[in-house]
């Protein structure tokens, strides 16, 4: 197995698409992304539309301090031309609590949030099952995924990439959400 310093987890190469870090030269997209109520309606636990320019600026700021050897939060664009299609997580899931902010459950989650230009295209399926293919070179055994009950494409992405549907849980968030699972191939 490759150690996480073998792998080159700033950028990742797809058939038609290149992974890559956020800068706040993206903060236009960002806002205009999460700007959008067909994005945000299944995101979060009290879903809600970006409103200020400012709301982009310090996620791109969060999601760039992120550090971690693994885990990461990457535009996913066009290899060619460079266009934004989306944003593709691969980070910690905090676990139900009554403690604010919830505490991490230890497990590891993959999430995508694409702009609806961009959408059935293949385009989620095909950046996540990079993300996980990575990630089982990198030492993940375990990755889940979380959808509102109601969010069918999400979960047809969680199908495509072959994560498994474990059923209901409100183990994560403090909501209820559909389960996911993949698990690391057999060596
Ligand atoms: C969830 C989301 C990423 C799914 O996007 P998507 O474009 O449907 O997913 P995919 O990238 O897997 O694309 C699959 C579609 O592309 C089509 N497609 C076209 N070319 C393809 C190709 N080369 N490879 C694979 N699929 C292709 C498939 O037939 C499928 O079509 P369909 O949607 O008409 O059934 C998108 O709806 C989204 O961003 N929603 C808002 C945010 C959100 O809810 N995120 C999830 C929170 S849990």
């Amino acid at each position: 197995m490759l150690g996480w310093q073998d792998v080159d987890v700033e950028t990742l190469r797809t058939q038609r698409l290149l992974l890559r870090p956020w800068t706040l030269d993206d903060t236009d997209f960002v806002f205009g992304l999460y700007s959008l109520w067909s994005v945000q309606q299944h995101i979060g636990l009290h879903p809600r539309v970006m409103t200020e320019r400012a709301e982009a600026i310090a996620v791109i700021k969060r999601w760039q301090g992120m550090e971690h050897p693994i885990h990461a939060i990457r535009a996913v664009t066009d290899a060619d031309t460079g266009e934004i299609f989306g944003n593709l997580l691969l980070k910690s899931i905090p676990a139900s609590s009554a403690v604010t902010p919830m505490e991490p459950s230890g497990d590891t989650e993959i999430g995508w949030h694409f702009h609806p230009n961009a959408w059935h295209q293949g385009y989620a399926t095909e950046a996540a099952s990079a993300v996980l293919a990575e990630g089982w070179k990198t030492g993940l055994d375990r990755v889940v995924a979380v959808t509102t009950p109601n969010n069918r494409p999400s979960q047809r992405v969680c199908l495509r990439v072959g994560m498994t549907h474990q059923g209901r849980t409100d183990q994560y968030y403090n909501s209820v959400s559909e389960l996911f699972v993949a698990f690391a191939p057999e060596p």
